[in-house]
């Protein structure tokens, strides 16, 4: 009965090892990560050396995009077009759903190819932006790279801290750009905040971050803005409303980081001693100045810019030149442009995404502790 019930359980074992292997490369096989793998192994990486790198220089970086799912349709092609350093010459799509650049909104003079493997091939293309399904990021950036291409991401790009840093060291001899799009890093009023927070520092002050809302990939990840060393996390309170983390670093940054399930919330406060700046509403971002308060950044996108989300969700429309400007979308991909032509190193590259990863993990970790 015993040696039945093993038989069995080992019959039942192999045959889902099959099913599950089966259907895994089915998918490899259909979305091309399958011939990426058969071509890593067969052909071993020599990054950069299919094209010719640019280093500095002027002109508008060629640019291919790959997939062209719900992103890339109503943020990333209608925020390209407000960045003049950046020209779209390829587009990839894994389905020929559409068959004219038109259909897709695009320029006629765009090309239209069938997966990513046209697009990485092409000599025209310098950059590629990843815009396909987050399973694919880390390896369409190694194609990239052994392609000569500079790579932009966004967020996860990368699945674990490990990875990202297995990643970065993979890529250091390539003299090429990759940046993983944190975008409240480029949002004008975080960026104004963690530039201010980074004068602070320099002068030797403590400096305290107090955020709150629901983006937690991008907004967790502003403390990595303030400092490089590592982090320790502590989740001090859990609700059904969502989560209080206390994050700290050995060289005197604290961050307060209230996660909160209501998209409708975001708040920001930068102190440091009778210093500070308030981020109201996401919309509005004010300093302490003595007596009085200043201005120094203002959403003049008209409509309410937290509201602003969820409508897009629902129409599947495409916000305006105003809101891809204050979330960030657009200066993130400026500064892509910006580290291709200058050669300089992207502010959220491979290293920083592993940093965001683990940080990630701590925060998870820190959750499962407090409850
Ligand atoms: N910053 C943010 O707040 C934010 C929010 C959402 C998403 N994102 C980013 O955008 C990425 C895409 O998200 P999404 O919502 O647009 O997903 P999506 O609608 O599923 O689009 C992904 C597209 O990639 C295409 N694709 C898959 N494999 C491909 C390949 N090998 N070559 C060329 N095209 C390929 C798919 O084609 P088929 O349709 O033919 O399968 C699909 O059209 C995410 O991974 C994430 O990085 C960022």
């Amino acid at each position: 009965m015993k040696a039945r019930l093993s038989r069995w359980l080992g019959n039942a074992r192999s045959m889902l090892v099959y099913l599950l292997g089966g259907s895994l490369w089915v998918r490899a096989v259909r979305d091309g990560t399958a011939g990426a793998l058969l071509r890593a192994v067969l052909k071993p990486p020599r990054n950069g050396r299919r094209v010719a790198v640019r280093r500095g220089g002027e002109g508008s970086v060629r640019v291919g995009l790959i997939g062209f799912g719900r992103q890339a349709a109503s943020i990333l092609w209608p925020a390209m077009r407000q960045v003049s350093s950046l020209r779209l010459v390829a587009v990839g799509v894994r389905r020929e759903r559409v068959a004219t650049p038109a259909g897709l909104g695009l320029p006629d003079d765009v090309a239209l190819t069938r997966g990513h493997e046209a697009v990485l091939n092409r000599t025209d293309v310098e950059a590629v932006i990843i815009a396909t399904p987050t399973s694919l990021h880390e390896m369409l950036t190694r194609e990239a790279l052994r392609r000569g291409k500079h790579v932009f991401c966004e967020v996860p790009g990368i699945v674990t801290g490990a990875r990202g840093l297995r990643l970065a060291r993979w890529a250091e001899g390539a003299d090429l750009r990759v940046q993983y799009d944190f975008r409240f890093h480029h949002a004008p009023p975080y960026g104004q905040l963690l530039r201010r927070g980074r004068d602070w520092r320099a002068e030797g002050r403590p400096v305290v971050l107090d955020v709150e809302g629901s983006e937690r990939l991008h907004l967790y990840t502003l403390v990595l803005g303030l400092s490089e060393g590592p982090c320790r996390v502590q989740c001090e309170e859990r609700s059904a409303n969502g989560a209080k983390y206390t994050i700290e670093t050995d060289d005197g940054v604290r961050m307060i980081y209230r996660e909160h399930r209501s998209p409708r919330v975001e708040k920001a406060h930068l102190r440091s001693g009778e210093r500070l700046l308030s981020l109201e509403s996401g919309s509005e971002l004010s300093e302490v100045r003595g007596e009085g308060v200043a201005t120094l950044w203002r959403y003049d996108g008209g409509d309410d810019l937290l509201k602003l989300p969820e409508d897009f969700r629902a129409e599947n429309g495409i916000p305006g030149s105003a809101y891809l400007h204050a979330r960030g979308f657009i200066p993130g991909l400026r500064s892509f442009a910006d580290a291709v032509q200058r050669g300089e190193r992207p502010a959220c590259d491979i290293v920083f995404a592993a940093r965001a990863q683990t940080l990630y993990r701590d925060l998870v970790r820190s959750r499962w502790r407090a409850s």
